[in-house]
């Protein structure tokens, strides 16, 4: 079902505009201490080790933790690809890398345990400052091993689709750093799975960092019709991500070292067709205009997600108001777990005022868990970091932000002298608290929505208690109730939402939506129509205008109305005629009217653009076990539940092609299934009943056809099951009344009248 599952933007990193800074590393490096003694130190009593080379001892080193940004073109100031390139630079290496200047990395030792730490161990440190003190001894430069290559090929080879801007981008020589919002519309035809992307701008080194958000409704491209292909200044991205609940769930992250992204195993992102992505990209001015060009590679597998994380962020930015002067002004955020969950990675972000940077997480029994700790926060140097081990928290958990700001003169980083009151936004002189945690939810029962719902719900909770008029906020919470059944509630937090935005389409349709899981089938009719009246302002093929339609076509298929609900559909798709949903949600209308040929003619269309589209693999499998093709049904069906693994339906009628194949264990898993999801359909009980009975565990088939009947008291076929089962057990009194039961219900019930006349023979 399209409607009920969605959630609206929240960048990643919202967006900041930095002005040019100047740290000033020489100066931190100056307070490192006096230059270095001439000679090596040498433990007493210790022989002494063979002196240091180049070739054999630094240069492997240099490479290691170096050359990724020093190399040429990379995002170091200069290269140390050479060994006449480590010698001249030798006085700053040795002062850099003992004060830990170099390379780059902000967390705390010992405070979250990352994987590619870029940090010199106490050894390397000691090697470099004993061969730079012996004189920079170069050794066998023909025994060298070979400098690594940083040449323009893909990383990981020829990508799968390579995305270009359309248009280069000036970078004026000077003035403050800029930023851009480069869009990437994509040509594909159906949906794909990203399991790795690289991202390249060149020239490489005037570009400070960026992120890659995928706009799922193109709405970036939408609001500037007429230049999008220039880029889109500034950072008010406020994307909206669709209807389906598919939130941000990677941190697409690139600095100009970052190898290409490659996502763990079984976890892809979905890319589909229509969707853009936006290069969030900040430059830095070089003193010359540079003309700036962009391509992003896409990797895809043809697997979809097996897991699926999320990003969550906690952050504080209603509380950020820092007077001028102040060198302590902090802000602290809590969000508790509503489920385990196994951290992957985390990014702390600030703009430059921010200095002490704390993530932790408090255990319910009490024990204190280090997410992250930078002491000596510098935006500069901000970066996402991954987990070694994805650290596993338990539900309860408490995550915890603090951070800490220095509005004060003697901040180096201070972009305002002297200091000025400072508050939350998006440019440079604005300050921003966030703490991103990627997020993996663990431990997730069986059968259970999807676990991300309670943790959307948590989320915007939260954010709920820092500014309760908040629209977003209001409706993805509602979007998160909604999603885990919890309709009732979905309806009133919309209502809350339309208070505040009265005749917003998307919301309509939303409540529409929530109303018809509610069982009040007329009510959401109306919000529907309302929020297509309300949406045709902004034009027929506006997203929320083609959700208001398909949801009344989808009502109206539900509801039997095919021939209105076929109506609604090719509205919806004339509007948009590449969504996957729409169409096999016409196939459903025409398969209701009859038309088979039409029908399967949709539902293939439907999984070209999605080979995991639920409505149409359903009902081609269903319609393969009308025509007996048993083999045929069970793949369909099969996939069908790898899309939906919780469609009762999809598991019943699995179930019944299973059985009529007499594997009876198989049949009686997806019925168990199916009761567990849906507990009082009387259906399911009286099938679990039947292959109960075929397996001659007659008790329990008993048991469950009572249930059935209990749950629906008009089933002549329930009745007629139970009075054979009573016979059978010598039960003749009780299954008499059964069998007359079913009769009352079906008085031509062929079934009943002969088993009541065979008790009556045999008595
Ligand atoms: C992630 C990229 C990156 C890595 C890895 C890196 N550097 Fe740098 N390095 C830079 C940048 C960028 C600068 C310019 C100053 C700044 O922006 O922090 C710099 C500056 C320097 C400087 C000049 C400092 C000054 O006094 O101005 C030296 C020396 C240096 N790096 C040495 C190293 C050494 C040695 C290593 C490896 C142990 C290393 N760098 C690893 C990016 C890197």
């Amino acid at each position: 079902m399209k409607s009920l599952p969605l959630l609206a933007l929240l960048p990643l990193a919202a967006g900041c505009v930095y002005v040019l800074s100047s740290p000033a590393p020489s100066a931190q490096a100056a307070a490192t201490g006096p230059a270095p003694a001439a000679q090596a130190a040498q433990q007493p009593g210790t022989r002494p080790a063979p002196q240091e080379t180049w070739s054999r001892d630094v240069a492997p080193l240099l490479y290691a933790h170096c050359t990724t940004c020093h190399h040429p073109g990379g995002g170091g100031p200069f290269s140390l690809l050479t060994y006449a390139d480590a010698r001249r630079w030798a006085p700053q290496i040795l002062i850099v890398t003992q004060s830990r200047f170099m390379p780059p990395w902000l967390p705390e030792s010992g405070y979250g345990d990352f994987a590619d730490v870029r940090r010199l161990s106490a050894d390397e440190q000691s090697l470099l400052k004993r061969w730079i003190n012996a004189g920079t001894p170069a050794g066998d430069l023909k025994a060298a091993p070979p400098p690594p290559r940083y040449d323009s090929t893909w990383q990981l080879g020829p990508p799968d689709l390579v995305l270009t801007i359309q248009r280069p981008f000036t970078l004026p020589p000077g003035g403050t750093d800029v930023f851009r919002n480069l869009i990437f519309p994509n040509p594909l035809k159906a949906i794909r799975y990203v399991r790795a992307m690289e991202i390249r701008p060149t020239p490489a080194w005037v570009v400070h960092h960026a992120n890659v958000l995928v706009d799922r409704t193109a709405s970036l491209r939408a609001a500037h019709p007429a230049d999008w292909q220039d880029g889109v200044p500034g950072m008010e991205l406020l994307m909206d991500a669709g209807n389906r609940f598919d939130p941000d769930s990677h941190f697409l992250f690139w600095k100009p070292d970052t190898p290409a992204l490659v996502e763990p195993e079984g976890m892809p992102w979905r890319l589909d067709p229509g969707n853009d992505l936006v290069l969030n990209i900040h430059l830095k001015p070089t003193g010359k205009a540079e003309t700036v060009t962009a391509q992003i590679g896409l990797y895809f597998t043809p697997d979809p997600p097996g897991h699926q994380p999320m990003l969550l962020q906690l952050d504080r930015d209603d509380l950020l108001d820092i007077p001028p002067g102040d060198a302590n002004f902090v802000v602290e955020n809590q969000i508790t777990l509503p489920i385990d969950v196994d951290v992957l990675g985390v990014y702390p972000h600030a703009h430059y005022l921010g200095r002490d940077l704390e993530g932790w997480a408090t255990l319910p029994n009490g024990e204190k868990k280090w997410l992250v700790w930078i002491k000596d926060w510098d935006i500069n140097r901000q970066s996402v970091y991954r987990y070694r081990e994805p650290l596993r928290l338990p539900a309860g958990t408490v995550l915890n932000m603090k951070f800490t700001y220095d509005n004060s003169a003697a901040n180096p980083h201070n972009p305002t002298s002297p200091p000025v009151r400072v508050t939350a936004g998006n440019r440079s002189t604005d300050e921003m608290s966030h703490l991103w945690l990627q997020v993996l939810p663990a431990n997730t029962p069986p059968n259970s929505p999807d676990p991300r719902l309670q943790l959307e719900e948590a989320w915007m909770r939260n954010r709920l208690s820092k500014s309760p008029n908040d629209h977003v906020t209001l409706y993805n919470l509602a979007a998160a109730l909604a999603g885990q059944g919890r309709f009732g509630e979905a309806i009133g937090v919309y209502q809350e939402e339309l208070k505040l935005d009265p005749g917003n389409a998307r919301t309509l349709t939303a409540l529409g939506a929530s109303l018809e899981g509610d069982g009040q089938p007329d009510q959401a009719k109306q919000q529907y129509t309302r929020a297509l009246a309300a949406g045709s302002g902004e034009g027929n093929s506006s997203p929320a205008a083609c959700d208001a339609r398909f949801d009344l076509g989808r009502l109206e298929v539900r509801t039997a109305s095919f021939e209105d609900g076929e109506k609604e559909l090719r509205a919806a798709l004339a509007a948009c005629p590449e969504d996957a949903e729409t169409r096999s949600m016409l196939g459903a209308a025409l398969l209701g009217a009859g038309r088979e040929d039409e029908a399967v003619k949709e539902f293939n269309r439907a999984l070209a653009l999605d080979p995991a589209d639920f409505t149409a693999l359903y009902n081609l499998g269903a319609m393969a076990s009308d025509h007996n093709d048993a083999a045929q049904a069970q793949t369909l069906l099969e996939q069908a539940l790898r899309a939906r693994p919780n469609s009762t339906d999809a598991h019943l009628k699995l179930a019944m092609v299973l059985a009529r194949q007499n594997r009876l264990p198989d049949a009686l898993a997806h019925l168990r299934t199916a009761a567990s999801l849906t507990p009082d359909d009387p259906q399911v009980h009286s099938l679990l009943s039947q292959v109960l009975d075929a397996q001659g565990q007659s008790e329990e088939a008993f048991s469950e056809q009572k249930r059935a009947l209990e749950l629906d008291a008009n089933d002549a076929d329930g009745w007629n099951n139970l009075g054979a089962m009573l016979a059978r057990g010598g039960q003749t009194a009780a299954a008499r009344s059964a069998f007359e039961r079913a009769l009352k219900i079906k008085p031509d019930h062929a079934q009943a009248k002969a088993n009541l006349a065979r008790l009556s023979s045999t008595n």
